[in-house]
């Protein structure tokens, strides 16, 4: 029996319509293994950022088939795509994507409301315990350093305890010491046995997945291991 959790058919998706007709994505066709760590890389403008969203079920294919741990996404209307989203996916940004307002705990917090947890401010302050932030828990995002920014939002996807991570050029604005870090925790994230995929363009970032998946003009150009 396969592994996988993430299997796409063909999946493309066209922006505009006419003379301003772009393909972000093109005919890709790809399985991720359940546990496995893959990095897509790419030039700027190349769809990798569609692809991730795609994958997510934050948008949806023009044309394709994508599924997810079992759930074809194509079949579901928008409330059953966003409870398969919200149960199996978290998402994390290279801008972080705070609340600016609320605090790293009200953040984590809000996002655990939103799933339906229960007892959510001690679950929520479990998780910035985890990640090293139990004394900035009443702190508002600017007050936090971009590695902490980070660690919140990663601690906010995990908060519904998905299966899978999505990351959009996670250490994008990490200085090289928070992006080491972030890199650590992703280990133990991978350990733990969760999905990451993540775009970056960093080599020695990427260079900590099992796989690299290159993308250009939409398509996967090289999906190789990584031999990690
Ligand atoms: N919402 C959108 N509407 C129109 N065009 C878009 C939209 N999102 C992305 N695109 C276009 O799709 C292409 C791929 O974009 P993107 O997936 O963001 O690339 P990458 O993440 O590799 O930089 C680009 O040409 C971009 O301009
Ligand atoms: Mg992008």
């Amino acid at each position: 029996m396969s592994n996988a959790v993430i299997k796409l058919e063909k999946v493309s998706k066209t922006y505009g319509s006419g003379a301003a007709e772009a393909k972000a994505v093109s005919e890709v066709s790809m399985t991720v293994e359940r546990g496995s760590w893959v990095a897509i890389m790419g030039p700027s403008g190349h769809g990798k950022s569609t692809l991730l969203q795609l994958i997510g079920g934050l948008d949806r294919p023009s044309a394709g088939r994508i599924v997810l741990d079992g759930s074809e996404l194509g079949t579901l209307d928008a409330a059953e795509l966003a409870a398969v989203r919200g149960k199996k996916i978290g998402f994390v940004f290279q801008f972080f994507n705070l609340m600016p307002h609320l605090t790293a705990l009200e953040n984590v917090e809000i996002a655990l409301w939103l799933g339906g947890g229960a007892h959510s401010k001690g679950r929520a302050m479990g998780l910035l315990e985890r990640f090293g932030l139990g004394d900035k828990a009443h702190h508002l995002p600017s007050m936090l350093s971009g590695g902490q920014q980070q660690r919140v939002a990663i601690a906010r996807a995990l908060a519904n305890e998905p299966d899978i991570l999505l990351m959009d050029e996670p250490t994008g604005n990490l200085d090289s010491g928070s992006e080491a870090e972030l890199l650590t925790l992703l280990g133990e994230l991978h350990k733990a046995g969760k999905t990451l995929i993540m775009v970056t363009h960093n080599p020695t970032v990427a260079s900590h997945a099992q796989r690299l998946v290159h993308v250009k003009d939409g398509r996967i150009e090289e999906d190789r291991c990584n031999g990690v």
